[in-house]
C-alpha cells in the first residue's frame, strides 16, 4: 500500500470482534461515588437472599468510603499492568450517584460507573449503548459520553437502542424466586427491549448471549437486527439461579479455548464441540470477604490481553495454574477489594479496540 492510501484512510478508533485479539485501547471503570440504589424488585432479583438484605438496609447510601479507597487503589493498579503491556488506556470522570433523576412515573439515584462492560457492547467498529433495566443505571452511559462522542468524531459507529421508559410494566411486581430445579422466571418482562451488555459474549462472527434478570428476548432480538446477517446471535440456556452478566459462567478465552463455570453450563453449545473446554477451578476469595453483588465464581472473569496474556488476581494461585497450564501467561493483578462492587478484570473493563478482523471460529 502507498503511503497516501495509509493516510487517506485512517484507521477506525473502535474495533474489536471478539474477547482476545490482540489490545491496543481499553476503558477501565472508575469506583468513585458508588451508591446502593433505591430498593426496587429487580434490583434484588439476581442477588441472593443475603446480598438483598443488605441492599435493602443501605438503599441509597453511598458504599462504605475505605472500601471505594481500596478498590479504587487496585483499579489505577489494573491500569499500570495494562499500560505496562503496552495498551492505552481511558478513564471516565468520576462523579456521584447519589443524586436523584427520573422519568414520568419513577425516580432513582444511580449505582457507579465501575463496569463499563455491563453498559457498552463494542461489536466491530460499531459501540452500543446498552438499553438497561435497572432505573439505577438508566444514565449509566453519561460517564462515557465524552468518549463516545471522541470515538464518533473519529469514525466509530455509536448506536443507540429506543431507551427504555422502565415504567412499571416492564417488571413483574409479586416476582419471586422459582422454585428448585424450575425454569427461570425473569424480574422483567417484554414491555420493551432491555439488556446489558455485559449478557453477551464475543466470539467473531458468532455472539453469545443469556437471557437474564436485566436482558429480555426483545433486547436480544434488537441486537440480533441490529447487527443483521454477519452475525449469528446464539442464545444459550445456562444453569444459573440469578442470571445477571454471562461473563462468570461462559468466557471464550483464545480460538479454541472456552472456559466454563463448573455447574453452571449443563450443556456446552454444541458449536464449541471442536474447543476444549475446561472447568474454572474452585474460587479461593474468603467467606467472610464482602461481595455484594456476585457469587465468588467472579475469580472466571479474567481480561486477556491476547491469546496468551491473562490478567488474573493476584492471589488467585488455581487460576494462574490454569492459564499456565493451558499455555497461557498469567499477569497478577491485585484485585479482591474491587471484586467486592460486582466483577472483575473482565467487567471493570471494555475493550475499544483490539488488532484484528472479522472472522469465524467455528
Ligand atoms: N452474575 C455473576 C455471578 O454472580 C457475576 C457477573 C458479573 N459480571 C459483570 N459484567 N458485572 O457470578
Amino acid at each position: 500500500m502507498r503511503e497516501s492510501e495509509v493516510s487517506a484512510q485512517p484507521a477506525c478508533p473502535v474495533g474489536s470482534y471478539n474477547e482476545w485479539d490482540p489490545l491496543e485501547e481499553v476503558i477501565v471503570g472508575v469506583v468513585d461515588g458508588a451508591h446502593f440504589p433505591p430498593w426496587h424488585v429487580a434490583v434484588g432479583a439476581p442477588l441472593s437472599p443475603q446480598q438483598r438484605a443488605v441492599f435493602q438496609e443501605r438503599a441509597g447510601q453511598p458504599f462504605p468510603a475505605e472500601e471505594i479507597a481500596a478498590a479504587r487503589d487496585e483499579l489505577d493498579q489494573l491500569v499500570d499492568v495494562l499500560e505496562g503491556e503496552g495498551v492505552e488506556v481511558r478513564r471516565p470522570e468520576p462523579r456521584d450517584h447519589g443524586h436523584s433523576y427520573g422519568a414520568p412515573g419513577w425516580s432513582s439515584t444511580g449505582l457507579y460507573d465501575a463496569m463499563p462492560r455491563d453498559l457498552l457492547l463494542v461489536v466491530g467498529e460499531d459501540v452500543i449503548e446498552a438499553p438497561m433495566a435497572w432505573r439505577s443505571r438508566h444514565h449509566a452511559a453519561s460517564a462515557y459520553r465524552p468518549l463516545l462522542k471522541e470515538y464518533f468524531r473519529q469514525g466509530a459507529r455509536w448506536s443507540s437502542p429506543p431507551k427504555p421508559e422502565l415504567s412499571d410494566e416492564l417488571y413483574v411486581a409479586d416476582w419471586t424466586d422459582q422454585p428448585e430445579g424450575e425454569p427461570f422466571r425473569s424480574v422483567i418482562t417484554e414491555f420493551e427491549p432491555t439488556f446489558d451488555a455485559a449478557d453477551f459474549i464475543r466470539c467473531g462472527r458468532d455472539i453469545f448471549v443469556q437471557r437474564s434478570h436485566v436482558t429480555n428476548a426483545l433486547g436480544i432480538e434488537w441486537v440480533r437486527r441490529h447487527l443483521g446477517e454477519e452475525y449469528q446471535v446464539h442464545e444459550v440456556k445456562l444453569a444459573d439461579d440469578h442470571p445477571m452478566h454471562i461473563d462468570a459462567s461462559l468466557m471464550p478465552l483464545a480460538p479454541g479455548k472456552l472456559l466454563i463455570h463448573p455447574d453452571r453450563v449443563p450443556e456446552v453449545p454444541e458449536i464449541f464441540k471442536d474447543w476444549e473446554v475446561r472447568k474454572a477451578p474452585q474460587p479461593v476469595i474468603p467467606d467472610g470477604h464482602p461481595l455484594y453483588m456476585t457469587s465468588k465464581w467472579i475469580n472466571m472473569n479474567v481480561l486477556m490481553i491476547d491469546e496468551e496474556r491473562m490478567v488474573v488476581e493476584a492471589q488467585d494461585e488455581p487460576m494462574r495454574r490454569l492459564a499456565e497450564s493451558w499455555g497461557m501467561t498469567a499477569i497478577p493483578c491485585p484485585f479482591r477489594s474491587f471484586n467486592s462492587f460486582g466483577g472483575s478484570f473482565h467487567c471493570a473493563t471494555v475493550d475499544v479496540r483490539r488488532r484484528g478482523s472479522l472472522c469465524s471460529y467455528f
